[in-house]
């Protein structure tokens, strides 16, 4: 069972990998999650619902990752929140897109952390 679970999710990868950018981004949700509670949590609260401690007192409140909306269509295709805007956001930070400057750039995450992050995130949608 484990070992077609790591030959599948081998296999997911190396589609994206091949396919990429086009394609869904293969991430491991387990290391976006400890991930996203060392770098996103204080403001998007664990459960991405923009209610972190950090979170709850600004002025912009980040949006509940449980509705699985997004705001930004950072790269002009018409869709928001696909995960090559996920990508440009949390790398560049929102105000490059119009949004909030304490939606700060995080570019000290590699692809992989990203791709797992947003992993993460794909997983809160309720
Ligand atoms: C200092 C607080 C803070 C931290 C830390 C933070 N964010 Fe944000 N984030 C925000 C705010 C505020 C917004 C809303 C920006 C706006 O709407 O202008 C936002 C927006 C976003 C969006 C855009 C959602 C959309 O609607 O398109 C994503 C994606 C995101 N954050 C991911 C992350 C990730 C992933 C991390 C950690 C790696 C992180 N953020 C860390 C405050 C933060």
């Amino acid at each position: 069972m484990t070992r077609i679970k790591i030959i599948s999710s081998a296999a997911l990868l190396l589609a994206a990998l091949v396919c990429l950018p086009s394609l869904a981004l293969a991430g491991d949700v387990e290391k976006g999650k400890a991930l996203y509670m060392q770098n996103c949590s204080s403001c998007h609260g664990d459960t991405g619902a923009g209610d972190g401690p950090t979170g709850a007192a600004l002025p912009v409140k980040p949006r509940d990752f449980g509705d699985g909306s997004f705001k930004f269509d950072t790269d002009g295709d018409g869709k928001s929140g696909t995960d090559a805007d996920l990508v440009n956001v949390i790398k560049n930070g929102a105000m490059k897109y119009g949004g909030s400057p304490l939606m700060a750039p995080l570019p000290h995450l590699s692809d992989e952390n990203v791709a797992d992050i947003i992993a993460f995130l794909r997983s809160l949608k309720k």
